[in-house]
């Protein structure tokens, strides 16, 4: 299924490999975030990039635009195929980025990768939010923040599945909307607390979903895979 995104959120490339290896073919493509990035570096990333897998570099790039435009050339050399920045890094941070990987892809004769912007982070609630000195409720900020996530040449943004609804509404139908916290009913939420059904998050406007837990802590991943696949087959005929 192309549109299911696995989280690889394990210590060691040997997990993560042997993962990969189980779920490639039932999953369009493999997310590798801080934790595994920062265990093992970039070289897992261009293995699995370099066999033809659809990689999602999960690192929410915050910084100077120059820093973050370094940052998002390296992820293009290494081939990636989707790579984020924190949208409150502003307008200036999202155009270098979006620079910068079209730049890098184009003297490399490949496709730019999806470059694509978190909003507010799901962990947030409306006292952080002030506590940071954000007046604005949550809602408000996220279409702000994906508004200007468009306006600023980015592909899509990481919804949680409650603002899907939000983005659709600001950017249109054709925005990436990369939709966490998935999970079936009665399956363990852990520390998500806004979930929805892959079915129902693909049926609210989501593109692509990503799911940790529920697969990776299977017992059998590719099963659970593939049920998920099915559940979102049956809801969409
Ligand atoms: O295990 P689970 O399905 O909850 O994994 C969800 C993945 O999506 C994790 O890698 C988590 O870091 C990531 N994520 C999230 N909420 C966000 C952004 C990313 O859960 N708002």
């Amino acid at each position: 299924m192309e549109q299911l995104l696995i989280a690889l959120d394990v210590d060691t490339v040997a997990e993560a490999r042997v993962l990969a290896d189980r779920l490639r073919g039932v999953v369009g493509g493999f997310k590798i975030g801080s934790r595994l990035f920062t265990s093992e570096g970039p070289a897992f990333v261009e293995d699995l990039a370099s066999r033809g897998d659809r990689v999602f570099l999960d690192l929410k790039f915050h910084d100077i635009p120059n820093t973050v435009a370094g940052a998002i050339t390296a992820a293009t050399r290494l081939g990636v195929w989707m790579v984020n920045v924190h949208a409150s890094g502003g307008s200036a941070m999202m155009r270098a980025a979006r620079a910068a990987a079209d730049e890098e892809a184009a003297r490399r004769s490949r496709p730019a990768p999806l470059v694509i912007a978190v909003t507010m982070l799901t962990s947030l609630d409306q006292p952080a939010l002030t506590e940071i000195g954000l007046s604005a409720s949550v809602a408000a900020q996220v279409e702000r923040l994906a508004a200007l996530t468009e306006s600023a040449g980015l592909d899509g943004v990481v919804a949680s599945p409650q603002e899907i609804a939000i983005v659709r509404r600001t950017c249109g139908q054709r925005f990436t909307v990369v939709t966490p916290g998935i999970r079936g009913a009665g399956e363990a939420k852990g520390d998500q607390s806004r979930t929805l059904s892959a079915a129902d998050a693909l049926a609210a406007g989501a593109s692509y979903l990503v799911v940790g837990r529920p697969i990776i802590a299977a017992a059998d991943p590719r099963a659970a895979a593939e049920r998920i696949a099915a559940e979102c087959r049956g809801h969409a005929s």
